[in-house]
């Protein structure tokens, strides 16, 4: 048996802290204690509360972001996030980074899902409660998202936890080694350039790959795990900037929406600018606007937007503790509001029409070297003839003072800042001319 013997604080040490602490407090201008001047939660918490919860699922009273926003949260995300929202998308979450912002989406896709399954019911069956302890269903469901690979290339890259990870497939070495889903995975439209010399091949690259997103909602019903959701990049980024066409994601749009499954752009990689829209689905003309829209990188937070109705039924359920950091917002604020003033996005398509078409004369004047010169915007890419051709391009082009990006297996893309204007283009163009010239 131990005895807990209670510390007496020596009468000098406590007599030099009470003096310390009554400085402090007229510095801090601290209150002597809680001080409760009405019911709990107030007038002001309430409409706060209010306010909030039109934009997000919201929570108070518990420390960090998403339990315990600043009172200035909701204007924050209204004057911030909301004001370059995605039509149709008014409700926004904010997480820390890509992947959290993907894996979160897919939860509020599975919500909905489920809670239509269940008829718009918001309670849940005792078996359900049950079994998702043992996570087995039918409270943890068989649901599955869909996402896509290239043929003879490298797929999607949604993020390396289990869930964003599940729909990556770029590289074999992000996935090895860990359990993942049985989540279909359907083949994306591979396109020659330039694209109007090979309308009709592209067209059938479309129906090819729209077919096999049928197929494989159908097999994966049959299977008894439901395609919830389809993932994909308006223009697959890593795995080579691979695109597909405004009728592509339309139509891709309408099947998802005849499955009653949601439709998720991750516009991680493409969102606040660099296609020359803000939103790269812009350039698609979706006659609805997307369930979800994933965000992260350019915008400095992560995140998602979402339609009204992916607001999930209960709080708390699309959560953690930080849900993004106030501070970015502070930062974004001020990004957008550059992108605005300097009329960013029209310098974005100025200095990309520079530069795509000086790509296009190198690719005409070093073919055995360069090839396949795509993109919207700034967002640009071209292929090199071998892996072993794009290496040495790269290593030319960082001897040469320019430090580029590749994706996929042979392509180099460009992911310039927005104020990266046509002089700029002309220089890296001058660069790249000579590096390809320094091949023999
Ligand atoms: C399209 C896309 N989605 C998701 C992610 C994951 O983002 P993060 O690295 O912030 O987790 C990336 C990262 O490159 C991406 O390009």
């Amino acid at each position: 048996m131990f005895r807990v013997k209670k510390t007496k604080i020596p009468t000098v040490i406590l007599k030099d802290f009470q003096k310390f602490a009554s400085g402090y407090t007229k510095v801090h201008k601290e209150p002597d204690g809680p001080c409760v001047k009405t019911e709990i939660p107030g007038p002001k918490s309430k409409a706060l509360f209010k306010e909030l919860s039109d934009i997000q699922r919201a929570l108070v009273n518990r420390p960090a972001l998403g339990v315990f926003p600043g009172i200035d949260w909701p204007q924050k995300l209204r004057d911030v996030l909301l004001s370059v929202a995605p039509k149709g998308c008014n409700q926004v979450m904010t997480m820390m980074c890509g992947a959290c912002s993907v894996e979160s989406a897919f939860k509020a896709a599975f919500i909905w899902y489920c809670t239509n399954k269940r008829g718009g019911k918001t309670t849940f069956s005792d078996e359900e409660l049950k079994s998702v302890m043992d996570n087995k269903a039918p409270g943890a469901p068989k649901l599955a998202i869909m996402s896509f690979k290239a043929p003879l290339l490298q797929g999607a890259f949604h993020g390396r936890t289990f869930g964003a990870l599940a729909t990556t497939r770029s590289k074999p070495i992000h996935k090895l080694d860990f359990p993942s889903f049985d989540w279909p995975c359907a083949i994306f439209p591979h396109y020659k350039y330039p694209l109007e010399e090979h309308k009709r091949e592209n067209e059938e690259q479309d129906k090819k790959s729209l077919a096999h997103v049928c197929e494989l909602f159908e097999k994966w019903e049959k299977k008894g795990i439901p395609v919830a959701g389809v993932i994909v990049e308006p223009i697959q980024s890593e795995g080579g900037d691979n695109h597909a066409s405004p009728e592509f994601f339309q139509q891709l749009q309408a099947i998802c929406a005849s499955k009653c499954a949601a439709l998720i752009l991750d516009e991680v990689q493409t969102g606040c600018g660099p296609t020359g829209k803000m939103w790269c689905h812009e350039h698609f003309n979706l006659p609805s606007p997307p369930d979800l829209v994933t965000f992260s990188k350019k915008m400095l937070t992560g995140g998602y937007y979402a339609r009204p109705e992916f607001k999930p039924p209960q709080a708390y359920r699309i959560f953690n503790t930080w849900m993004g950091d106030p501070s970015k917002l502070i930062l974004l604020e001020q990004v957008l509001k550059v992108i605005k003033t300097e009329k960013l996005l029209d310098l974005v398509q100025c200095t990309g029409k520079v530069l795509k078409c000086g790509l296009h004369e190198l690719e005409c004047e070093f073919p055995d070297k360069i090839n396949s010169v795509r993109g919207r915007g700034t967002f640009l890419a071209f292929d090199a003839t071998s892996p072993e051709m794009r290496d040495k391009i790269m290593g030319n082009l960082k001897k040469n003072g320019v430090l580029g990006g590749v994706c996929g297996t042979t392509s180099v893309r460009l992911r310039p800042a927005l104020t990266f204007a046509p002089k700029h283009a002309e220089i890296f163009l001058d660069i790249l001319k000579k590096s390809l010239q320094q091949i023999k």
